[in-house]
């Protein structure tokens, strides 16, 4: 089939790419030259496990273009919507510009049974609003709402192999035209067996805001049973061991820590409330807020905590942070916790030295004033205190004993509780988990 992908982003670029890969002929289309520059040469503009590779694969058979101009749409039986949806400056609710700009855009180009999907998270009823802009310029146009789901450092595998696919139709109906011309597009994962779920477009659209509500939950959950633990001298990871052998609990996403970040589920919840307050429904979704001050409490607690481990003052004490990306094997620093809790112990006086294996360029670009150091050796030379505060694979695998040659104080807290406290111990640390004696 012949696609085009509006947005070039995370989304945009992975989603183009897998497309190609499963035979699609597809044009990636987006305002930003440089990142069309850099996907045109086969090298995604941000760090994704496998995609430099996938674009290398799919672009050596044709089928694969980049491009800032529009009208390379024209032609196209489907259109992806996958622009950024970000939080509003000094609101809650989401940014729609980029969304309403690329369907204005795309107007002029559509042709008649056109295919437009969006991909993008939206608030609820913004596909009923645009449907009616596309009609009055193309009546026999569609647009579909079909969520994505991928997560960042996973993406490739999440698109070509989803959990599911839902697709939002106007009338809700399998019998609806665009239901099988999706069905041509995702044949591949369809034939593998991925469910398919077929709903209205406000069901479409509210299954990804909820979705990623009930996984900003389950870690505030977890968080908050952290602070319990700490309170009470429990171990918040034993005891997520034991609540999620309950498979109605299940264990993922029941991982204590300093929170959850990224250019998602903060934003997401944030919006989703925003909108429940428009329709009325503000009530409903209070407990988001909660869900939102719970995790934002983490990075003032491992300030806190810091500070003890640093005896009480964190004035000129040397800080290493293990970790600037909201999460492993991305470079993506939105909304970092590990950064946020960096910057917050630079501001009170300690000397900070973040490193990571993929994301100081842009941690640099978001916070200038924190030092940064590629060399992870180098970065941990002379620290006084350890912070392990993203889970890379690396620092996982630190050897207590080898590390304590290079620094100056035998401290660390383990972020992540990713660390085997007994063995740390046992080599003279003092480890500090969070949520753990
Ligand atoms: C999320 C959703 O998982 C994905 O389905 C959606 O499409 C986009 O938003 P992503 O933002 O890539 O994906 O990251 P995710 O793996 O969900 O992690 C989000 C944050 O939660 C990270 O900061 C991570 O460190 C944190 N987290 C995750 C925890 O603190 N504890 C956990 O147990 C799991």
């Amino acid at each position: 089939m012949r696609i085009s992908v509006i947005g070039c982003g995370y989304l945009g670029a992975v989603h183009a790419a897998c497309m190609a890969k499963l035979g699609h002929e597809v044009v990636g289309i987006d305002v930003d030259e440089g990142k069309i520059r850099s996907l045109s040469a086969a090298h995604a503009p941000f760090f994704e496990p496998g995609l430099d590779e996938l674009l290398r694969d799919v672009q050596e058979t044709g089928r694969l273009s980049f491009t800032t101009d529009m009208s390379a749409a024209a032609g196209c039986a489907v259109h992806f919507i996958c622009v950024g949806t970000p939080q509003k400056k000094g609101e809650n609710g989401a940014d729609l510009r980029y969304v309403d700009a690329a369907v204005e855009a795309l107007l002029p180009h559509t042709r008649p049974g056109d295919i437009v999907v969006g991909k993008s998270t939206v608030p609820v009823g913004t596909a009923a609003r645009l449907a009616g802009i596309l009609v009055q310029s193309e009546p026999s146009a569609h647009l579909v709402w079909n969520p994505e789901f991928l997560r960042e450092g996973h993406a490739i595998k999440d698109t070509l192999s989803p959990d599911r696919l839902v697709y939002g139709v106007a009338d809700g109906s399998e019998d609806h035209v665009a239901v099988s011309v999706l069905d041509e597009v995702y044949a591949n994962a369809l034939s593998a067996g991925t469910p398919r779920l077929i709903t209205d477009q406000p069901t479409a659209e509210l299954v990804k805001t909820a979705a990623n509500s009930f996984l900003a939950t389950k870690i505030s959950f977890i968080n908050a049973m952290a602070e319990l633990c700490e309170a009470s001298g429990a171990d918040v990871t034993r005891l997520a061991d034991a609540i999620g052998m309950d498979d109605r609990i299940g264990r993922k996403f029941l991982n204590a820590g300093i929170g959850f970040g990224g250019g998602c589920l903060p934003k997401d919840i944030r919006a989703f409330m925003a909108r429940a307050g428009e329709l009325g429904a503000d009530q409903a979704l209070t407990f988001l807020r909660e869900v939102d001050s719970i995790n934002m409490r983490r990075r003032t607690r491992v300030v806190e905590l810091t500070r003890e481990l640093c005896g009480g003052s964190l004035l000129g004490q040397n800080i290493t942070v293990l970790g600037a990306a909201f999460k492993p094997e991305s470079d993506d620093v939105r909304d970092s916790p590990a950064l946020s809790i960096a910057a917050q112990l630079q501001l009170q006086g300690a000397v900070v030295t973040v490193t990571d294996p993929k994301a100081l360029e842009n941690a640099s670009r978001r916070f200038p004033e924190l030092q940064y150091e590629p060399d992870l050796e180098t970065a941990m030379a002379g620290a006084d205190t350890l912070l392990l505060l993203t889970e890379w694979q690396q620092y996982k695998e630190l050897d207590p004993f080898e590390v304590s040659s290079g620094v100056t104080g035998l401290r660390i807290l383990d972020g992540r509780n990713v660390l085997d406290a007994a063995k740390w111990r046992a080599a003279g640390w003092q480890y500090r988990g969070l949520g753990r004696p």
